[in-house]
């Protein structure tokens, strides 16, 4: 049972992911504006009562996230699990980038992709700098910045947030509680370099996983990540999640992180209608992504300047758009939504 030492130390840790982040994006900020000043995105101000509310919600995640490993849902040593040297390895390469991210931003040049990229391979809305990161999602070199850059952007809290899939995926499988847990199987849809499987895997170290992405180069690096010291494998399948090559009524639970705000609004209907259909009958889907205007209106300003710091397409649309009434639509129900820190989590169930 994890203890008050072991709290501390972790409250220590996320206050020190949270400094620095806040210490990089200030950086970095004020050398795009040496550097690069005519691409400097306009913000809008957020006034500090605000990033109050902002701080105390990050502590209320903080929170949750230690008392539900107390509780047994996943390790306490999950808490303080990432690959530390390599993040630390690839930290000067973040830097290394940022002249290149600002030349796209400044020339709002966002389809800026590997010359080897076979366009009919994906559809059009995927062939772009999301983030303007470079290379989109289609190399090797942009795999390799991204879970550092998340945590970056989330101030230490990307886990965290992923985990708060866990709690209604946990509830949503004591429907096949009859089963083995060998028997259990769990998608993991646009999976990207597998971070939200690894907490998976914490929780249910026997459960069959499969991950699914369009990325080859994201999936490449989810296999070194979750593949390479495991003594259980996870299964990656390079796909498009609107048309997932998987069985009808294969898994018993689906998961989906951080993809519906890049979606366009027909995209993510079809995305939840394929885990809609690929689940068994009592299987439960868990969908996380960012807030949104109805349930966290106080953020509005933080919603804006998430979408005009990053290329994000999609982000306006995503934020008004019910993602209640798509799972509906798809023909879940018991649909339950929850918001944590930066995160909305909506979890429901495939009719038995
Ligand atoms: C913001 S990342 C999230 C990755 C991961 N779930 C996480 O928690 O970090 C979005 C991911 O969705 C993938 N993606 C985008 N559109 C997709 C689609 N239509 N089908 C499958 N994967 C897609 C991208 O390749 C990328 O890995």
């Amino acid at each position: 049972m994890p203890d008050q030492l072991t709290k501390l130390a972790y409250q220590t840790l996320q206050q020190g992911k949270g400094l620095f982040g806040l210490a990089h994006k200030e950086m970095s900020s004020r050398l795009m504006g040496l550097l690069a000043p005519e691409g400097t995105p306009k913000t809008v101000p957020v006034d500090p009562q605000l990033m109050g509310r902002l701080k105390t919600s990050m502590d209320a995640l903080g929170e949750l996230d230690w008392q539900e490993a107390e509780q047994g849902l996943y390790p306490a040593a999950l808490l303080f699990d990432a690959p530390w040297l390599d993040w630390a390895s690839r930290y000067p390469l973040v830097w290394l980038d940022m002249p290149s991210t600002w030349n796209r931003r400044q020339q709002r040049n966002v389809r800026d992709l590997p010359q080897d990229v076979e366009p009919a391979a994906y559809p059009d809305y995927y062939l772009q700098n999301f983030h303007h990161q470079t290379d989109g999602y289609l190399s090797d070199h942009s795999a390799s910045l991204y879970d550092l850059q998340v945590e970056l952007l989330f101030n230490g809290n990307a886990d965290p947030m992923r985990r708060r899939l866990l709690a209604p995926l946990l509830r949503g499988l004591r429907q096949f509680a009859d089963r083995p847990a060998t028997g259990i199987r769990v998608l993991d849809v646009a999976t990207g370099t597998g971070r939200t499987l690894h907490q998976i895997r914490s929780a249910l170290p026997k459960a069959q996983l499969v991950g699914v992405d369009l990325s080859t180069a994201y999936l490449r690096q989810a296999n070194r990540w979750l593949n390479d010291l495991s003594p259980g494998l996870c299964q990656l399948v390079q796909a498009n999640a609107e048309n997932m090559p998987l069985a009808d009524g294969s898994f018993q639970a689906v998961s989906c992180v951080f993809l519906l705000h890049e979606l366009p609004a027909a995209a993510r209907q079809n995305v939840i209608n394929d885990c809609w259909r690929v689940l068994e009958p009592g299987g439960v889907i868990v969908l996380i992504d960012s807030i949104q205007l109805a349930d966290s209106p106080d953020f509005t300003p933080i919603m804006e300047n998430f979408r005009r710091v990053f290329h994000e397409p999609y982000y306006r649309d995503y934020i008004s758009d019910s993602i209640e009434g798509r799972l509906s639509e798809a023909g879940f129900e018991a649909i339950t939504a929850e918001t944590h820190f930066m995160a909305r989590v909506w979890s429901a169930r495939k009719p038995a």
